[in-house]
């Protein structure tokens, strides 16, 4: 061992300092939990052992699929303690004003362990337990129950659930000037009617129902007799069967001019209550209203059939609905 140079001292001082320093951060950062999870998600890969754990979900289907995934996501995550990142594409990045980043994970099957729904209208009370994995998760399927994010409504709707400005500039350009159309004074109310054709009209022996035109006046004449003053804001993805089976001369009904999904959905959230019809995008339209949400008695889902079957009631439809 010989005599070091003045200048081996101070580079060998300067290697034991930051070694020091190093463990003494890891340390610290270890025992320091982010109070809000997602503005510090942890993009770097594994750096101890007492990251919190991740959790991603597929996205599949479209938009109201997509809107189940990533409410599931949510509430999962704040169920177990677990930071949310997202591993796919959504459409939804266009429509809210986005909390969570997006991950490069080549095969999340593979890096994270796999936890399929078991039917995709039902709860999986699985999804409480995965803190006891200890591991990144990776939720899979269409997760179309309230119970999974019910609980953090509120968070979900103030903070994950935002829609874009412009959409709403435009929900409540929209709206105005159809109290102005209308004659409507200043008090009345607005419901939301999201009626979904499209694909669900020819699907009936799969188990998806088109809603029947009687349904839509029930369900009208129902607020009708109960707030007197109200507008029916109409979307739907069959404007002309809707213009051609609903009376517009008798009931103060608005159609949807916006011509996209996204404005559409922004917009039946800005109503007062709703009536929903069937699939994902209806549900979403009423949750997201937060009133009253009044929903069709017989057409979905359909018993005995392959998509009858993958439906729990009570996990579908929230319980403080009203079944007309
Ligand atoms: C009904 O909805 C409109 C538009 O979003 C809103 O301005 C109004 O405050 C709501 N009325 C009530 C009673 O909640
Ligand atoms: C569905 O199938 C079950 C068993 O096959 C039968 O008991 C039930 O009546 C059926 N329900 C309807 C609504 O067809």
């Amino acid at each position: 061992m010989g005599l070091l140079y003045p200048q081996k001292r101070l580079f060998l001082l300067f290697v034991v300092l930051s070694v020091v320093v190093t463990v003494v951060l890891l340390f610290m950062f270890s025992y320091i939990e982010p109070t809000d999870h997602d503005a510090t998600v942890p993009v770097a890969e594994n750096t101890g052992h007492s990251r919190r754990k991740r959790i991603a979900v597929s996205f599949w289907g479209r938009t109201g699929n997509h809107i189940f995934e990533y409410a599931a996501l949510i509430g999962t995550a704040d169920r177990n303690n677990m930071t949310p990142v997202i591993v796919e594409n959504t459409d939804l990045v266009d429509l809210f004003d986005f909390q969570i980043p997006k991950l490069t994970v080549q095969n999340p099957t593979r890096e994270f362990e796999v936890v399929n729904e078991r039917l995709a209208g039902a709860y999986n009370p699985e999804v409480e337990k995965l803190k006891d994995l200890n591991k990144d998760v990776y939720l899979k399927g269409y997760l179309q129950s309230w119970k999974y994010f019910h609980p953090f409504e509120k968070k979900l709707k103030q903070k994950y659930f935002k829609f874009k400005d412009n959409l709403l500039r435009e929900a409540d350009e929209f709206l105005n000037q159809a109290r102005t159309h209308l004659r409507k004074s200043k008090n009345s109310l607005y419901i939301g009617v999201h009626i979904r054709r499209g694909d669900f009209v020819r699907a009936k022996s799969r188990g998806y129902g088109a809603v029947p035109v009687p349904y839509f006046y029930r369900a009208m004449n129902y607020y009708l007799k109960k707030y007197k003053d109200v507008i029916f804001v109409v979307c739907s993805n069959g404007l002309t069967w809707c213009k051609d089976n609903l009376d517009s001369d008798f009931y103060p009904i608005q159609y949807s001019t916006l011509g996209d999904s996204g404005a559409d959905l922004a917009l039946l959230s800005r109503c007062n209550h709703s009536i929903i019809s069937v699939g994902s995008f209806s549900w979403w339209s009423g949750y997201l209203a937060g009133g009253e949400v009044v929903y069709p008695v017989d057409a979905f889902p359909v018993p005995n059939t392959s998509i009858g079957d993958s439906y729990v009631r009570a996990d579908y439809f929230l319980p403080g609905w009203t079944r007309l």
